[in-house]
């Protein structure tokens, strides 16, 4: 039982349960658990009570209401209780529940327990009285207008101006905020659901999707595969749909989808890419869903339909690196699953290794190794910031009595890839890749814990020696980065380094070799300049290389945070326009961050912020408010 959630006392019914499941585990007729299978870990972060009673299946019936900025109607949830216990417990947050109902039409009875103070994002417990051989429960719900998971887009703030637009970000515990579900990682249900959307607008879903308007406004959607919650996802707007391939192709509003389809084309040969790396993709279709910008990451890999920010149509395909990203986590994330949110880099980290992979079969090594290298110094400046013996710097993280979104920084990400490319090193990359695709295949539509997979790697791959030079144990559970990191190596961003020193000692900016560099070699010089420079050394930039007016999303991040540091106010307006379009929480961190760093440049960033706030989803408010020090309400301090 999940005891690390406090405050959940233990009905006697409960009790009573865990012994008829324990008597009918002891029973010889019980199927033996497969020998590979993981045992479900406990989730600090969910309340429900999986190794009870089981969703299995959820049915969703929902009403889309633009002017109430709510979801209303039912989700059915099919259950699996082999020892007859006698309640479920369902993760609700901010819902509005309007009955309960069992599958023979007989109401339940239901109660919603108490937030826990400090925690009120894990939501409250919805706990409903089931007899032991119900099969379904239907919840009759609706959501609140300010469901954090749900953000609710104006007209003005898509790309057609003309309708409004919906989307979900269920990652990492917002689900519960939409669906009320059994909100782990730990815990797989196929779904379908039938949603019901104003006329003229297409709704879309991480299922089987229509590619057209539906007469009516009535979609149905059809899950096959068992998925976690967090995966759930929704998206509703004006959306038109361009193929990329026969078996993938791309949905955006109208006025975004010519960029698209162009930004994303090579999306197909990704997806061949991954298959012959690792294994077959195993969901049907892949599309992409390109976003309002609001949207507060890059991309999100819900199943067959990934959601991606604007951001990344930059006109000349440099940013693609996130579609191969979202699209390995089909494999990684998806087909086996962090079994709770402190092993997420079981997740990000197979998948910032497989993103890497997917480049490098298509653009090449140089390439993919100027990618990762620019990860790596990320990675080395949020670990000097965090400090080297932070426990947060460590894989396995202890994310118990905290948001999870707290926790997660670019270490499960880049720390994990370099584990895992440590890995291949030692063992050379035909016995790691043989190792990895019977891993995905073995584990597939199963969760993963750190423990089990360091297990399986001592079982399957390594040697007690390798094992041991490795360090397997430093690198999953301490903090920090082991000195065995082998670091890549890109004689083009060598070459940059020497050309952004000779600019510093002096050099003029128009003797810059720029011409052949790519948005890669320009994140690297940007990056590796120190915030110290004059303004005028700025402006020198800015009028040789037309910086403030870039179109491309990484290099205005890059520049706008540099401009902050030096105080150039030129780039100011522009850095302001792209604060009030983009809500991409990567960008708006460290931008916000940087501001608030001196008195003026936080009374600026407050009446930036006033205004751009209401645009932004909850996940990004949250992070900015933080930094920021705003308090809902307290609006008028901007101005004051
Ligand atoms: N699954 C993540 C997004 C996420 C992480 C949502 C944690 C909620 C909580 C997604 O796959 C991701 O990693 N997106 C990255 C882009 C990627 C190219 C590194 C992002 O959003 O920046
Ligand atoms: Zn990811």
């Amino acid at each position: 039982m999940p005891a690390s959630v406090p405050g959940r006392a233990a009905s006697i019914l409960s009790i009573l349960a865990l012994a008829l499941l324990a008597a009918a585990c002891a029973r010889p007729e019980a199927p033996p658990a497969p020998a590979e299978a993981i045992a479900i870990a406990d989730d600090p972060h969910s309340f429900a009570r999986p190794e009870e009673v089981r969703v299995t299946h959820l049915a969703l019936d929902l009403t889309v209401d633009f002017e109430a900025r709510t979801l209303s109607g039912r989700a059915s949830l099919t259950v699996d209780n082999p020892a007859g216990a006698r309640e479920l417990v369902l993760d609700t947050r901010g819902l509005e529940i309007a009955a309960v109902t069992l599958g023979d039409g007989s109401a339940a009875a239901f109660a919603l327990g108490d937030e826990i103070a400090g925690q009120e994002f894990l939501g409250r417990p919805l706990t409903i009285a089931i007899e032991p051989d119900a099969e379904v429960v239907h919840v009759d719900y609706a959501t609140r207008p300010g469901a954090a998971a749900l953000q609710w887009l104006d007209p003005a703030q898509t790309a057609g101006g003309e309708r409004p637009f919906l989307y979900t970000q269920s990652q990492p515990i917002l689900a519960r905020t939409w669906v009320p579900c059994q909100d782990s990682p730990g815990v797989r249900m196929t779904y379908e659901a039938t949603v019901r959307v104003p006329e003229g607008l297409i709704a879309v879903m991480s299922a089987e999707n229509p590619t057209a308007e539906q007469a009516g406004g009535v979609y149905r959607f059809s899950m096959p595969q068992p998925v976690p919650s967090y995966l759930l996802a929704l998206a509703v707007g004006d959306l038109g749909f361009e193929p990329l391939g026969a078996a993938s192709g791309v949905y955006a509003e109208p006025a975004t989808l010519p960029a698209a389809a162009w930004e994303l084309a090579d999306t197909p040969q990704m997806i061949d890419a991954a298959e012959r790396l690792y294994g077959p993709y195993r969901w049907g279709r892949y599309d992409l869903l390109v976003l309002p910008p609001s949207f507060p990451f890059g991309g999100m890999e819900n199943p067959r339909l990934t959601f991606a920010t604007p951001t990344i149509l930059a006109g000349d395909r440099s940013l693609v690196a996130l579609v191969a990203h979202e699209l390995a986590h089909s494999w990684s994330g998806n087909l086996v699953t962090n079994a709770n949110w402190n092993d997420f880099w079981l997740n990000e980290g197979f998948t910032t290794y497989f993103e890497g992979r997917i480049m490098e079969a298509l653009y090449g090594e140089e390439y993919a190794e100027m990618l990762a290298a620019l990860a790596l110094g990320e990675l080395r400046a949020t670990i000097e910031e965090m400090g080297a013996d932070a426990p947060d710097t460590r894989l396995h993280l202890d994310l118990a009595g905290r948001d999870p979104d707290e926790g997660m920084n670019d270490v499960a990400y880049e720390k994990g890839r370099f584990f895992l490319r440590t890995l291949e090193r030692a063992v050379g990359r035909e016995r790691w890749d043989a190792f990895l695709a019977d891993y995905f295949d073995r584990f597939a539509f199963q969760t993963m814990t750190s423990a089990a997979f360091l297990d399986h790697l001592r079982r399957e791959l390594l040697t007690p020696e390798e094992a041991e030079r490795i360090g397997l144990e430093r690198w999953v559970y301490e903090p920090g980065l082991p000195d065995n990191l082998v670091a890549p190596t890109s004689e083009r961003f060598a070459a940059v380094d020497a050309e952004r020193q000779a600019w510093l000692d002096g050099g003029a900016a128009a003797e810059l070799p720029t011409a052949a560099w790519t948005t890669h070699e320009w994140l690297r010089f940007l990056r590796g300049l120190p915030d110290s420079l004059p303004p005028a050394r700025l402006a020198e930039l800015d009028q040789a290389f037309r910086l403030t007016a870039s179109g491309n999303a990484e290099i205005q991040a890059a520049w706008f945070r540099l401009a902050v540091a030096a105080g150039y106010r030129p780039a100011y307006p522009a850095l302001e326009e792209f604060l009030i379009r983009v809500g991409r929480r990567k960008f708006l961190a460290p931008l916000y961050g940087a501001l608030a760093a001196t008195p003026e440049g936080k009374a600026w960033a407050l009446g930036v912020y006033e205004r751009a706030r209401p645009g932004y989803h909850a996940v990004s408010r949250g992070t900015i408010d933080e930094i920021l020090g705003w308090e809902e309400g307290a609006e008028t301090r901007a101005s004051a």
